[in-house]
């Protein structure tokens, strides 16, 4: 599998000329332009998501203003639940109704059959998207973990530690496998269709997966992911799989069979390697944070993570963590810079 983009070689581990570098979260409220498009019509953050043109705009943003190597399909995790009957709000923070609780709330669930028919939106934007970009950078889609999912979709907020389905899961494990069997099965309709209309590289956010002590990862989350993971159609496709404090159970986040593993700031990128092998890209992983500190402090930050590489194939620049809506934009072009030009071969 061969290809002109850096971040698509680097994904395959094969060698670039710098190393390739995006952004979690790079379109969003940290950007005046972004808040301009969302401010447009008066609508809801969800209205943006199902508005092709828009959306599309603020997918393309970052890459106009950022230098990024990849853009990613803007939208949220929660987006596809929807349609599996659950009525979404965001206030900021995401809101279900109506939080999945019982059997028969489980039952309830649909897994549409259509993905591209149920959130018609999505494949509009990502075909916009190719056009828009006819080559210059390649498109990422992305979904939600099964176990993230569940996380919103139990307790119907968001929390520090999601005990409703924390209770779930271990009180009553036929129903929490019931829920993350259907949530998987719809995350692999969805994440193909997003393949099928243009996406060029799928990434698997699991933000709350870290929640678990590894043993708990091994059962709960990893026969998920590893099944969402094998029922993709991932021929030319790298898939990326971000687990948020993952960093103490490498081995087990590497047998999801993801080409790429994303890493946030609590693991050094040398050590994450030696656990992952040389067959495993990586991406990461700069504490959000220090886009607050001063422009050379970022350029040591950037340099140390280079180093820390070694100049390996199969690495990708990235923060740890979504950008900061507080965090001035030009420190995020600074570091793009940074990443660029220090890593040039
Ligand atoms: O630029 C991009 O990365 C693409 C767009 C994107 C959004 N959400 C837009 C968004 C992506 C990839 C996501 C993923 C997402 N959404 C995750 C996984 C990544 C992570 O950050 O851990 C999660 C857990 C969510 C759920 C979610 N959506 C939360 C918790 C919130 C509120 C707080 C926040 O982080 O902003 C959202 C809302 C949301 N999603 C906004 C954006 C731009 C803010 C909405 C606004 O404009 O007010």
């Amino acid at each position: 599998m061969t290809s002109e983009y850096n971040f698509i070689k680097a994904c395959w581990c094969q060698p670039v000329d710098q190393v390739p570098v995006w952004l979690m979260r790079q379109a969003g409220r940290y950007l005046p332009q972004y808040k301009a498009v969302r401010a447009q019509g008066g609508g809801t953050f969800l209205d943006l998501c199902k508005d092709p043109a828009r959306a599309a705009e603020v997918t393309i943003q970052p890459i106009d203003i950022l230098n990024a190597d990849a853009a990613i399909l803007f939208s949220d995790i929660l987006t596809p639940i929807e349609p599996m009957g659950m009525e979404l709000d965001f206030v900021p923070g995401p809101v279900f109704a109506n939080p999945i609780r019982t059997a028969d709330d489980v039952d309830a669930l649909t897994v549409p059959e259509d993905m591209a028919q149920a959130v018609s939106y999505v494949p509009a934007i990502i075909k916009r998207l190719r056009v828009a970009f006819e080559g210059r950078v390649p498109l990422i889609g992305f979904g939600g973990a099964p176990f993230t999912l569940a996380c919103y979709m139990v307790e119907g907020k968001g929390s520090k530690d999601f005990a409703s389905l924390k209770q779930m899961m271990y009180s009553d494990f036929p129903l929490y496998d019931a829920l993350m069997q259907k949530i998987t099965e719809m995350d692999r309709r969805y994440l193909n269709m997003q393949i099928e209309a243009g996406a060029q590289t799928i990434q698997i956010f699991d933000t709350w997966g870290g929640l678990l002590s590894p043993q708990d990862f091994e059962r709960y989350i990893l026969p998920y992911t590893k099944k969402l993971i094998d029922g993709l159609n991932r021929d030319g496709i790298p898939i990326i799989y971000f687990v948020r404090n993952g960093g103490t159970m490498l081995e087990l986040i590497k047998q999801s069979g993801s080409d790429v593993v994303g890493l946030d700031w609590h693991v050094n990128i040398d050590k994450a390697r030696a656990i992952l092998g040389a067959d495993v890209a990586v991406q990461g992983n700069l504490d959000p944070t220090v886009l607050y500190a001063p422009d050379d402090y970022i350029e040591r930050e950037v340099q140390r993570i280079l180093d820390e590489n070694g100049g390996q194939p199969g690495f990708i620049f990235n923060l740890g963590h979504g950008i900061l809506p507080t965090v001035p934009p030009a420190k995020a072009i600074h570091m793009v810079e940074c990443v660029h030009r220090l890593s040039q071969k």
